[in-house]
């Protein structure tokens, strides 16, 4: 009796400290999501005290391990991910030397001009891998019939910018040279990812423009000028503690190799000049021009908006300019003539997520010059609803999201 009593003020004491998501109420299947944000806060919890206690170090080969597991438990049901599938064949090799794992549909394999998509997983350039993005690429290999080559870049900070948009960059360009012996058609190559992976993605398309047929951004971050967007003051009280939290800045931190002091500075978007903040740099990130009204929830927010532009600490900018405007560092920051020439852009965005704002800028930006862009705005789902289109906590907008990428897939590239 006594322990039941104890067992159950565990659990009590559990609920309450970790089922406090603040989930916004418009946000369906509120409960599924209350153990997702708990799930991501007990990775944190329990890395943050392993560190504290000298077990390891943060973003350390232990760590990302745990990581991957926590998210293959999340999404699957099993710390370990799932078993053999008769209908794909999986394949780990290498591709000018980068490790990258290749789903191939059963029912492709007899067709010698396939059509791929490779692609780069999310987790701030620091975390995650092809082990914890295992369900998502076989669903949608699966579903579309599509090749998909899941790529293992090397993460930050032990290989910062640009060892991660590299590696991702070698792979696109050992499958466009081998096409003929990897039996891919070379017209009907397509890349993509999901947050930082959309950042990677969104670089490599500048690159190689014209071998590319379509690139899908998924709740991309494009830019690292502007921390003060509405999507940022909008959503920062959502999830804040697990997927929305100010600590995600020391993933861009990890990929611009600097230091984690700087993380108020950039927070308070005091890592730019004051100089820079006047230029018309800011002319191509500009919320009034590229933010359509119909996108922000709280009408007001304007109102909350720093709109100061004479400050910033000049010295860590001129440490970090260079990379801060580079479009292979933030494509947004790209002119219109490097945005003309690109291929299809699919872009999806979510209505809870921080960096919301980006996906929808660079889709008004290409509009703008004429690019075709396909924009799905999921305005109930989170910046991670992906993952869960399957598994014990199936989202009904997770299921949406990859059903549209595997539809886009079949209608452009089949
Ligand atoms: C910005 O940086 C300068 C120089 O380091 C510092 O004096 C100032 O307090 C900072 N402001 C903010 C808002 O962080």
């Amino acid at each position: 009796m006594i322990r039941l009593t104890i067992f159950g003020a565990i659990i009590a004491v559990f609920l309450y400290t970790y089922l406090d998501g603040n989930v916004p109420e418009p946000i369906p299947e509120q409960f599924k999501v209350k153990i997702i944000d708990a799930g991501m806060k007990t990775y944190g919890l329990t890395i943050g005290t392993m560190v504290s206690l000298g077990i390891t170090d943060p973003l350390s080969d232990l760590d990302r391990k745990f990581a991957d597991h926590v998210i293959l438990l999340l999404t699957t049901g099993f710390p370990w991910g799932l078993g053999v599938d008769p209908d794909l064949k999986i394949s780990d090799r290498t591709m000018n030397g980068v490790h990258v794992r290749m789903y191939e549909p059963m029912t492709s394999l007899p067709v010698s001009e396939r059509p791929a998509l490779v692609y780069f997983h999310g987790g701030g350039w620091s975390l995650l891998s092809v082990d914890s993005y295992d369900p998502l690429m076989r669903k949608i290999a699966k579903a579309s019939g599509v090749v998909v080559i899941s790529v293992n870049y090397r993460l930050s900070p032990q290989y910062p910018y640009p060892v991660p948009l590299q590696d991702c960059h070698d792979v696109v360009e050992y499958v466009i040279e081998n096409c003929a012996s990897l039996n891919i058609h070379p017209n009907k190559i397509a890349i993509g990812g999901d947050s930082a992976g959309g950042n990677i993605a969104a670089a490599i398309s500048y690159k190689l423009k014209h071998k590319i047929a379509l690139q899908f951004l998924l709740v991309p971050v494009l830019q690292m000028a502007n921390w003060n967007t509405k999507s940022y003051i909008e959503n920062a009280p959502y999830l804040s503690k697990s997927i929305n939290s100010p600590d995600s800045i020391c993933f861009v931190l990890n990929y611009l190799n600097l230091d984690y002091k700087y993380t108020r500075d950039f927070l308070n978007n005091n890592h730019t000049s004051a100089a820079f903040k006047a230029s018309d740099y800011m002319d191509l990130i500009d919320q009034n021009r590229w933010l359509p009204q119909q996108f922000v929830r709280d009408k007001t927010l304007m109102s909350k908006l720093e709109t100061r532009t004479d400050f910033g600490d000049e010295e860590l900018f001129s440490i970090i300019e260079s990379r801060i405007t580079d479009p292979m560092v933030s494509p947004l920051l790209a002119r219109d003539d490097m945005l003309k020439g690109l291929p299809l852009t699919y872009i999806a965005t979510s209505g809870y997520d921080v960096i919301r704002d980006d996906g929808i800028m660079y889709s008004e930006r290409l509009k703008h010059v004429g690019q075709k862009v396909i924009h799905q705005h999921y305005s109930e789902a989170f910046h991670n609803s992906l993952f869960f289109a399957g598994g014990p906590l199936k989202l009904e907008v997770g299921e949406r999201i990859v059903q549209d990428i595997v539809d886009t897939l079949k209608d452009k590239l089949l």
